[in-house]
């Protein structure tokens, strides 16, 4: 039988093969019972997804604000905003960019006037997420990595799961860490990412007594 500890390091070793694009999914979620472990492995992700070169838009839900509308994409969006101005190769990026990076993408849907949308727009529409995050992609890739999906209000679940649909090894990435799903949480965003074919799920088992050891002394 796999032994936990072999677990996590097989997880960590298959996201970065994403990352540099060689493998079969680009999403990944780490589930566990509190204190596991979880945003250990993310921070230890996300500090070699920046080593690699990816933007890494990081971001962690809360229960104070899992009741607001939009409150985990507004603060990717404002992640995203804050890293796409600082760039002229960003500027000169294809036509989604030529009204720069503090307007907002065109979202292109029936009825659009092709005028670019506002941020508020953005934010109310399911693919806005994903939309942002694939400009900035254009120019480098990006890790969006989310801590307590748990937390997650139910707007900005929509629009996780809708880019987790479209994630690109080496290109989209997106990484979440959650507790195991209860009653008492409101949102099943974790579940729907697990439940796509091409997540990679890692389920926290607590460490057996001997690694516990070796890891206190
Ligand atoms: N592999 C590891 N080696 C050493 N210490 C670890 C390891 N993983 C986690 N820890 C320690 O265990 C504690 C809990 O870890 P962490 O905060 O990552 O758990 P968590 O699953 O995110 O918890 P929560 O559900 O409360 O958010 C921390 O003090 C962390 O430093
Ligand atoms: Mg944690």
């Amino acid at each position: 039988m796999t032994r936990p500890v072999d677990e996590r390091g097989a997880w960590f070793d298959d996201v970065s093969a994403s990352f540099a694009g060689s493998a079969a999914f680009a999403t990944a979620i780490v589930e566990g019972e509190p204190g596991m472990g979880k945003s250990t492995l993310l921070d230890a992700a996300t500090r070699t997804a920046r080593r690699e070169g990816l933007l890494v838009l990081e971001a962690r839900c809360s229960e104070l604000e899992s009741t607001y509308d939009y409150a985990l994409a507004r603060q990717l969006l404002d992640l995203a905003r804050l890293e796409a101005p600082t760039t002229k190769e960003y500027q000169a990026q294809g036509p989604g960019c030529e009204h720069g990076p503090s307007t907002g993408p065109r979202l292109d849907r029936p009825g659009d006037s092709g005028k670019a949308a506002s941020p508020l727009e953005v934010l109310h529409s399911v693919d806005g997420l994903h939309t942002e995050i694939s400009r900035l992609a254009v120019w480098r890739p990006v890790l969006v990595a989310v801590d307590d999906l748990q937390w997650c209000d139910a707007p900005s679940a929509s629009a996780l799961v809708y880019l987790a649909r479209r994630t690109v090894p080496g290109r989209i990435l997106l990484l979440g860490g959650t507790l195991p799903h209860t009653t008492r949480h409101e949102t099943t965003v974790a579940d729907d990412l697990m439940a796509e074919p091409t997540t990679r799920v890692l389920h926290l088992r607590p460490l057996p007594a001997e690694s516990v050891s070796r890891l206190v002394q």
